[in-house]
């Protein structure tokens, strides 16, 4: 048994602990907007936070995670009030939306340590891949959400 929290609530996950975060969270707590993309850790579409950092859900054996808070999606998306979420829509920034909700988090930890990021400090912190490549209103939509967060721009 692994005992961690997600989205604020404390869980018990009674599978075998080399199971991957990802799928405890789909599966197991039906928290189905993290998403599958490519399973080895280089696409970024299953990223959550753990402890407050972006991390790759796929690769993360729950075993690792005890004591852990976990941050998905669906906590980010009941607070409408985030900046992140704010730009994200003025931005227009999904195209397919595939990649969105690892992206969306991968943004929302950044701006949390970082409100003013300058280009080289996003492309550093958003390695998650964009089959779209709406890359430039990714970017964009960082720099507003920090904007808001700083209090800069409603
Ligand atoms: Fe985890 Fe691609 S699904 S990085």
């Amino acid at each position: 048994m692994t005992r961690f929290t997600v989205n604020g609530q404390p869980i018990e996950y009674r599978l075998d602990p080399e199971t991957p975060l990802l799928w405890a969270l789909r599966d197991a707590s039906n928290l189905t907007g993290t998403k599958y993309g490519c399973g080895t850790g280089q696409c970024g579409a299953c990223t959550v936070h753990v402890d407050g950092r972006p991390t790759r859900s796929c690769q993360l054996p729950i075993g690792r995670l005890e004591g852990s808070f976990v941050t998905t999606i669906e906590a980010l998306s009941r607070d409408r009030s985030h900046p992140v979420q704010q730009a994200w829509v003025a931005e227009s920034v999904p195209q397919c939306g595939f990649c969105q909700s690892g992206m969306i988090m991968a943004a929302a930890a950044l701006i949390d340590r970082n409100p003013a990021p300058t280009d080289e400090e996003i492309d550093a912190a958003i390695t998650n891949l964009c089959p779209c490549g709406s890359y430039p209103r990714i970017r964009e939509a960082i720099r507003r959400a920090g904007r808001m967060r700083s209090g800069e721009e409603q």
